[in-house]
C-alpha cells in the first residue's frame, strides 16, 4: 500500500487545476472530441491506447508562468 496516496491525489488535483487553469486547450483543427479514441492499455498504470493531442495557448500573462520566488542577494528577502 503506498503511503503517498492521499498527498499523491491532492497533487494530481492541484496540477490539473493549474493546466486547466493556465492554459485554454483546444483540439487539433479538423478533430472533433467525437472522434477521440478513448481505449486504453492494461499496465501497471492505464494510458490512453493512441497519445492525446491538444493545442494549448497561455491564458494569462507571460510573467505569471515564471518562478515565483527569486531570491534577491542584496537584502536576502525574496
Ligand atoms: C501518483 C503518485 C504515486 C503513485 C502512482 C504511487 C504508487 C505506488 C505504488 C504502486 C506503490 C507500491 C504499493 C505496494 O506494493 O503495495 C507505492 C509504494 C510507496 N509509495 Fe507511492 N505512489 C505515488 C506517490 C507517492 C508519494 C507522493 C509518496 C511519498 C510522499 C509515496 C511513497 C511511497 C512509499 C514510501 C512506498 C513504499 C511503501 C511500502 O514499502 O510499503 N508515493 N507507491
Amino acid at each position: 500500500m503506498c503511503p503517498g496516496y492521499n498527498l499523491a491525489l491532492k497533487v494530481m488535483a492541484l496540477s490539473l487545476a493549474n493546466l486547466l487553469h493556465g492554459f485554454v486547450w483546444k483540439l487539433p483543427d479538423g478533430v472533433t472530441a467525437e472522434e477521440l479514441n478513448m481505449e486504453e492499455t492494461y499496465r501497471l498504470t492505464m494510458p490512453r491506447k493512441f497519445p492525446l493531442e491538444a493545442v494549448v495557448e497561455p491564458r494569462l500573462p507571460a510573467r505569471l508562468y515564471m518562478a515565483t520566488w527569486v531570491p534577491d542577494a542584496r537584502t536576502c528577502v525574496g
